[in-house]
């Protein structure tokens, strides 16, 4: 028996049929059990009936309930009253795993799913927001191939902070204490000396203290650190990876997203606009015009602010030149306004707030040096990082893209928790 999933079947269209998978719903009769089957493709409506079955077969069909596995063999054909519609006609089955009273309802309390992950990411919507982030990822990977970038992998256990102090997982290192990765950056830094243009994406730790629905703490960071690009290049640079990611999306993933109530269309659209560049202090006089918020310069935009400002396009924005005095170490001043920093953000539409964080890097070993210490940091710590400019130094820019903003924000969630199947936050961390 040769098996097909169930999209092959509905490609197919008629004739035999073998099909495995689980079951999603069941309702049924004395003489006619219907299931919907679910495989990693699709659902589809089957009917087993008593009289072509036998007793035997349809007495187990009979006792199957939701998420048993089952194989079974049948007549597909075109039915426009079944979901899907198709509708398959059950010429023989076979139970293989049974399932008895699966935990999860529809109705149940965010908690008690979020207890039950691991048999709650079978439900459709979990599945959809699973193969949108799948081929996310992989679309990334391919535009960083065509653009001729490295992958370059890097440690997750570090010696040194890199965001801030505050929000850093310590781990026992033998007799040493060590930090769980905060970002790739230091380290692809190193690499751009070798290999010019590299990236990666790795799993990432911030002690997040605060509850709110854009903060995990361990999320995905998709990154990239390419030698000679300076600011204006790289904020470009980011602008095209994003709209080619979510283009692919929408090309692969039309299906998924309409179950989402996203419109692929309008992602679409979106994609092919101009998405703004602007400056910080723009950013502020828009504020303070539009919406009479008087944020003064040097503070960083809260997410009530950054709400307000998105509210204002239809696309993602740049956000340049915020306030250096209040970014890491690594972000350099402007040379004609050095309290005006190098970096950029990018924040997405509808409130999602900042997707992508990046910078042009600093060259200035001695105001990195000042700026660390000010921050409490030893600066001796950082000389595996500083040695990278001492020997051939050459502007270089790069940027970090959180990956599970980018998915929340595409598919329209509620929280980042459901944007990754097995979410990290001060709270959450089971299973
Ligand atoms: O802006 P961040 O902190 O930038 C960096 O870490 C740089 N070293 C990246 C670089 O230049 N290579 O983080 C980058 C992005 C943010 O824009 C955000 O999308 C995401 O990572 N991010 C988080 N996502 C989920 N939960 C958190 N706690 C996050 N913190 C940052
Ligand atoms: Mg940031």
């Amino acid at each position: 028996m040769t098996f097909i999933s169930i999209q092959e079947a509905m490609q197919q269209g008629s004739g035999e049929v073998s099909l495995r998978g689980w079951v999603h719903r069941e309702r049924g009769s004395k003489k006619l059990k219907f299931i919907v089957l679910r495989d990693s493709s699709a659902t589809i409506q089957c009917v087993i009936e008593r009289s072509v079955v036998g007793d035997e077969s349809f007495d187990v069909a009979d006792k199957l309930q939701r998420e048993a596995s089952i194989t079974l063999t049948g007549i597909i054909k075109k039915d426009d009253r079944a979901p899907g519609g198709f509708e398959l006609s059950v010429t023989s089955f076979e139970l293989v795993g049974e399932s008895d009273q699966f935990p999860i309802e529809q109705g149940q309390s965010v908690e008690f799913l979020a207890d039950n992950r691991h048999l709650a990411i079978r439900s459709r919507k979990m599945i959809a927001i699973m193969k949108i982030r799948s081929t996310y990822i992989q679309a990334r990977e391919r535009f960083f191939e065509q653009e001729g970038f490295y992958r370059f992998d890097t440690p997750i256990l570090q010696p040194t902070q890199s965001e801030g102090g505050s929000t850093l997982f310590s781990v026992n290192y033998y007799e040493d204490q060590m930090y769980l990765a905060q970002t790739w950056q230091l380290y692809g830094e190193s690499a751009i000396f070798a290999l010019e243009k590299v990236y990666n994406m790795g799993p990432t730790f911030r002690a997040e203290k605060s509850k709110t629905s854009r903060h995990l703490s361990e999320f995905w960071m998709a990154e990239m650190e390419a030698a000679w690009m300076k600011l204006a290049e790289v904020t470009e640079f980011a602008k095209k990876e994003l709209k080619y990611c979510i283009k692919e999306v929408v090309r692969v993933r039309s299906e998924e997203l309409k179950f989402l109530e996203q419109d692929p269309q309008a992602l679409l659209t979106m994609a092919e606009k101009e998405w703004p560049t602007i400056k910080y202090k723009e950013a502020l006089a828009t504020l303070k015009e539009k919406a009479g918020m008087d944020v003064p310069f040097g503070k960083d935009l809260r997410t009530i602010e950054e709400e307000k400002l998105t509210e204002f396009y239809d696309t993602p924005i740049v956000v340049t030149h915020y306030p250096t005095e209040i970014m890491a170490f690594y972000k350099p001043g402007d040379k004609d306004h050095p309290e005006e920093a190098l970096c950029f953000d990018m924040l997405a539409p509808a409130g999602y707030g900042e997707i992508v964080g990046g910078s042009e890097r600093s060259l200035d070993v001695a105001d990195m040096e000042r700026r660390l210490k000010a921050d409490g940091e030893d600066p001796a710590d950082y000389n595996f990082y500083f040695d990278t400019r001492r020997y051939g130094s050459v502007p270089h820019s790069g940027y970090g893209v959180g990956v599970e903003r980018v998915i929340r924000w595409i598919c329209g969630l509620e929280s980042i928790k459901d944007a990754i199947p097995f979410p990290r936050t001060m709270l959450r961390y089971k299973p």
